[in-house]
């Protein structure tokens, strides 16, 4: 593939499957392996999951073109990049606000998700201890009664200063990265770890396929019972698609600004989100059957990922040794996203305030720091305190699913809305038409989603989960 730059005093991606591994790796991640399966087992799996697939498809991948087209065309962070088409349409500069909205979506769970990211270093730590307890050809915790193994995680919760202290760290290795650059940082982590972490996930599932509960399994993520469809679950899958993606929060914006002219837009984002859902559905098909084979719940919520998996390891040979790689696999998917996040507030400040980039990096860092202890204290001291509760959709929660909740329900799917409407009716048609790499059938459906499918679609999810008795 040719080589391309991403502008003349800029940093890009230095080749389009550069740019390929780089948007899957911030697309793929704890999203896919953590909050999808918890998601579609609380939200009780086969509606959920079909619903999720359907906006992927007809939400998510034409909001994805529409991002790395505005990015592209822009070469220069997000709310930048939607100021120059807005000025190349004629259009209000005002439009940059969408981009803002996704700036500080990004912001705010980029604190949230290196809480996440400190709690798979935990268990990278726990199965490394385990290497030397139980031995490198049995299996994982030997002797251990898997109620044992499941406190892992509410005794990490317990546990206030470990849990910031894991938690700075992830930062930290997510700083390090951000602050060298695209090119020479953010780059180098995704194609590394991206390619690894495929052949570790395929090759745990088809483990699973032969040890666990395999037909239970696909019984339950893709039988549709419609009665189970109601608005806060079509809310959470189509909250739970944008947050797969990185969408509605600028992400795809920015890195979209660092492509360069020859890469075809339409192609590239098509084989994005199939990559993405591919892998939130293998890590379904790799879940559950281990969870349904223990006898456990499927609505176990957060703790699926990090309770139940490790149970595959117990009975497998060289189980603390895989379980190690495994963990460590996720902790790869889990920074080439929280990279992607770090770098769009990087990347606005960078150009705004004129502060060189680890410099910058270290500013974002460090106002995520103060919300991250906050989440992380939502575990365990802070656990009763409930920020917003008297607002009903967040009433009751603490500030880890605050924050939570207030950017896939609320500020990404309005972000979304706002890209739709840009792109679809304001922005210049011609620009739009050059950018997308699309022609024929797939340009006319592709504008028709654009134009009228995901405007109407996202506000009436958004309506119908804000008000969820609306619905009945
Ligand atoms: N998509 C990422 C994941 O699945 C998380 C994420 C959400 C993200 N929004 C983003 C990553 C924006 C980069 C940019 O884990």
């Amino acid at each position: 593939m040719a080589l391309t730059q991403g502008g003349s005093t800029r940093d890009g991606w230095s080749s389009r499957s550069a740019f390929i591994l780089a948007a899957i790796g911030s697309a793929v991640g704890l999203g896919n392996l953590w909050r999808f399966p918890a998601e579609a087992g609380a939200n009780g799996g086969g509606a959920f999951v079909l619903f999720y697939i359907g906006c992927v498809l007809l939400i998510g991948l034409p909001i994805l073109l529409s991002e790395t087209l505005i990015g592209r065309h822009g070469q220069a962070s997000a709310p930048e990049s939607v100021r120059r088409v807005a000025s190349a349409s004629k259009a209000s500069p005002m439009w940059a606000m969408l981009a803002n909205i996704g700036v500080l979506a990004a912001f705010l769970i980029v604190s949230f998700y290196c809480v996440v990211g400190g709690w798979v270093l935990y268990y990278v730590g726990v199965f490394v201890v385990d290497i030397f307890q139980s031995g490198l050809t049995g299996g994982a915790f030997a002797g251990q009664d898997p109620k044992a193994v499941e406190a892992l995680l509410p005794a990490m919760f317990a546990n206030p200063s470990l849990m910031i202290g894991l938690f700075v760290l992830f930062l930290a290795i997510t700083v390090f990265f951000v602050a060298r650059g695209v090119s020479s940082g953010i780059e180098v982590v995704a194609t590394w770890m991206m390619p690894a972490f495929f052949v570790l996930l395929i090759a745990i599932t088809i483990y699973g396929a032969f040890g666990g509960a395999f037909g239970q399994t696909i019984d339950f993520l893709f039988t549709f019972e419609p009665e189970r469809l109601t608005g806060p679950v079509m809310l959470a899958a189509l909250g739970q698609a944008f947050f797969s993606l990185s969408l509605g929060m600028a992400g795809m914006i920015t890195y979209g600004s660092y492509v360069g002219r020859n890469v075809n837009l339409g192609s590239t984002s098509g084989i994005i989100a199939s990559a993405d859902t591919f892998v939130a559905l293998l890590a379904g098909l790799c879940l559950f059957p281990i969870v349904f084979a223990a006898g456990l719940e499927a609505n176990a919520g957060p703790g699926l990922m990090f309770q139940t998996l490790p149970h595959a390891f117990q009975d497998m040979p060289a189980g603390a040794l895989i379980g190690f790689l495994f963990f460590l696999m996720i902790g790869f998917a889990a920074l080439t996203s929280s990279v992607a996040l770090l770098e769009v507030p990087t990347a606005w400040v960078v150009e705004k305030f004129r502060i060189v980039r680890p410099v910058s990096t270290a500013l974002v860092a460090f106002c995520a720091l103060f919300l991250g202890v906050l989440a992380a204290l939502s575990f365990n001291v802070l656990a009763d305190f409930h920020p917003l509760d008297f607002i009903p959709l967040f009433a009751g929660q603490g500030v880890f699913d605050v924050l939570d909740g207030i950017t896939a329900k609320l500020l990404v799917p309005i972000g979304a809305i706002l890209v739709s409407i840009f792109v679809g009716w304001v922005a210049d048609r011609q620009l739009v038409d050059m950018e997308n790499g699309l022609s024929g059938v797939l340009h006319f459906v592709w504008l028709m989603l654009v134009r009228f499918v995901c405007p109407i679609a996202l506000i009436a999810i958004l309506i119908v989960g804000i008000f969820p008795s609306l619905s009945q």
